[in-house]
């Protein structure tokens, strides 16, 4: 049987289920948001395309930034303006702050026993409170910063000595190490991926996962056919988080034996540690499951998210020269040209840092950030938001509402600079026009780690290089097609030349 069979027969199928069981609840007297009609049983799902933050910024233009959708027999909304955003996310965030049931947390995030799936609560807040105090407070992340300099230095190097031999740099690549060893030191003491090959198999691992949990698949919508798994997606699903788990449990085996002879600063020893203290929560101890569940989220939320956002940021720079030649004279005006940058440079660079919150604009590393779920039913601009919707947040539309950004679509990060439009705007979760971290209690938790990461890795590489497009190619033509997934990844993975522009002294680590 072909696919598409199957397909047609348990859509039939479901279709008398659907008719048996399908009721029309709403008795509110509000209409429900504006929306596009939809399919019979499938609902909108097949109006989604290829990227559904764009599509869903396409239907904005129609329906307005409140826009109704159904999902198979789920009820969604999309938010897609700042002013509904902060409806959703500011005064109403108390009755949205869990995650929808979802096959990608089953299957893959340990049946929910994670934090970013974990049901708002006991366990979510000692999981965050652990992170936040051992990795991302002020006092943590400074701590880190050795870290962090020394894999910065080290992709340095690895850019250097292949420029050196004339080679194109395969920049999403060494990006991708450096953001994963210097995440992975914090988290578990080592480089987990301390061969390129184990890196290059982990990037796959995650991508992966980005891609599995950005697709709508269809048994989460559509009860009927969970059992036949249309598009194949919990299959994959299942098969991943094998690979996953045994990969944290030899880390977990490998900490418990390493501690035996020695103190770990890192989360896991301190998650492990607290583990064998026997301190608990409400709900129960933290399980190992717990903690491989933690690992996967930080890992996999933590590496991509920034390693993407640098390498836009890369593209953005290198197809406009003149932006990126004025950033480098603000580099060598603070920094110099005889060392490079480091983290405290970073707040006296005011253009550098209006060109990364250009970048987050533009390219929002989680387009349509995490699913959120309405815990009660709401009224929003005078619209009836069912309980139980599922709450669509459009980051990428959001930033590029043309009420609010003049020119959305181009990169201009003037606009961020003293006397342009949106000066003091920040990417931190209150100003609602530009939130790529979301906002409200399930906002990103490892915002300040993700922020410094991407501003460090990006500084780093347009102070030490100028970047040269290979074989012909020129910056007008550098193609900048997106690749939709949870996370957004380029379609076209960026090769560069690296030339070195710093006096040779500063690169002597390398040699
Ligand atoms: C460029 C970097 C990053 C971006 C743009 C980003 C963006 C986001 C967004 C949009 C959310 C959903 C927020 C919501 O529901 O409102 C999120 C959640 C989350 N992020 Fe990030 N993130 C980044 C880096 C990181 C890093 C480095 C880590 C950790 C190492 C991390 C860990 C998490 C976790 C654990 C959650 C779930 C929070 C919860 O449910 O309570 N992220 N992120
Ligand atoms: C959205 O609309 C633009 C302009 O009409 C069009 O070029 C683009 O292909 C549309 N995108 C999607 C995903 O529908
Ligand atoms: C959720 O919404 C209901 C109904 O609007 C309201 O009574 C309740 O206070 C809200 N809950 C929280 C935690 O805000
Ligand atoms: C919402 O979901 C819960 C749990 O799945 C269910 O018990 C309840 O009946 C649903 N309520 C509505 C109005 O759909």
């Amino acid at each position: 049987m072909t696919p598409l069979f199957l397909l047609l027969s348990a859509v039939i199928l479901s279709t008398i289920l659907y008719s048996l069981l399908f009721k029309n609840q709403t008795n509110s007297t509000q209409p429900l948001p504006p929306g596009p009609k939809g399919w019979l049983i499938l609902g909108n799902l097949p109006q989604l395309g290829t990227k559904p933050h764009q599509t869903l910024y396409n239907l904005s233009k129609v329906y307005g930034p409140l826009i109704y959708l159904r999902f198979g027999s789920v009820n969604v909304v999309v938010a897609s303006s700042c002013n509904v955003a902060f409806q959703f996310l500011k005064t109403h965030d108390a009755n949205f702050s869990n995650r929808p049931p979802n096959s990608g947390a089953e299957h893959i995030a340990y049946n929910y026993q994670d934090m970013v799936f974990a049901p708002y609560g006991s366990r979510w807040r000692a999981m965050r409170k652990m992170c936040t105090i051992h990795l991302f407070s002020a006092k943590a992340l400074d701590d880190l910063w050795p870290i962090r300099q020394a894999e910065v230095m080290s992709m340095v190097k690895e850019v250097y000595l292949q420029g050196k031999k004339g080679k194109v740099v395969d920049v999403s690549h060494v990006i991708n190490v450096c953001s994963m060893d210097a995440l992975s030191k914090a988290l578990v003491g080592w480089k987990v991926c301390g061969e390129a090959k184990e890196a290059s198999e982990f990037k796959s691992m995650v991508v992966e996962l980005m891609q599995l949990a950005g697709v709508f698949n269809v048994g989460d919508f559509v009860k009927g056919l969970a059992w036949i798994d249309p598009q194949g997606v919990v299959r994959k699903m299942k098969k991943l988080h094998k690979r996953f788990d045994k990969f944290f449990d030899s880390l977990i085996e490998a900490r418990r034996t390493r501690n035996n002879k020695g103190e770990g600063r890192d989360l896991l020893s301190v998650l492990l540690n607290f583990q064998g203290e026997g301190s608990d929560f409400e709900e129960g101890k933290l399980t190992d499951i717990n903690i491989k569940a933690l690992m996967l989220n930080l890992f996999t939320a933590g590496t991509d998210t920034a390693s993407s956002t640098v390498e836009w940021a890369l593209a953005e720079l290198i197809c406009h020269p003149d932006i990126l030649k004025k950033a480098q004279e603000e580099l060598d005006s603070v920094v110099g040209r005889h060392q490079f940058v480091k983290e405290q440079d970073l707040q006296n660079l005011p253009l550098f840092q209006a060109i990364i919150k250009e970048v987050f604009r533009l390219h929002p590393a989680t387009p349509l950030s995490i699913p959120r779920v309405a815990e009660n039913e709401c009224k929003i601009n005078g619209y009836h938001v069912p309980k139980n919707a599922t709450l669509l947040v459009n980051l990428w539309a959001i930033s590029k509402d043309p009420a609010i950004w003049k020119n959305p679509m181009r990169f201009d990060p003037d606009r961020f600079l003293p006397g342009g439009s949106h000066a003091h705007a920040h990417v931190k979760g209150n100003n609602f026009e530009l939130i790529p971290f979301g906002a409200g209690r399930r906002k990103c938790a490892g915002m300040r780690l993700g922020l410094r990461m991407v501003q460090i890795m990006t500084a780093t590489l347009i102070h030490g290089f100028d970047w040269v497009l290979p074989d012909g190619q020129t910056h007008d033509k550098l193609d900048m097609e997106e690749a939709y997934g949870l996370s957004l990844q380029r379609a076209v993975p960026l090769v560069a030349c690296p030339v070195p522009r710093l006096e040779p002294c500063a690169y002597e680590i390398a040699y």
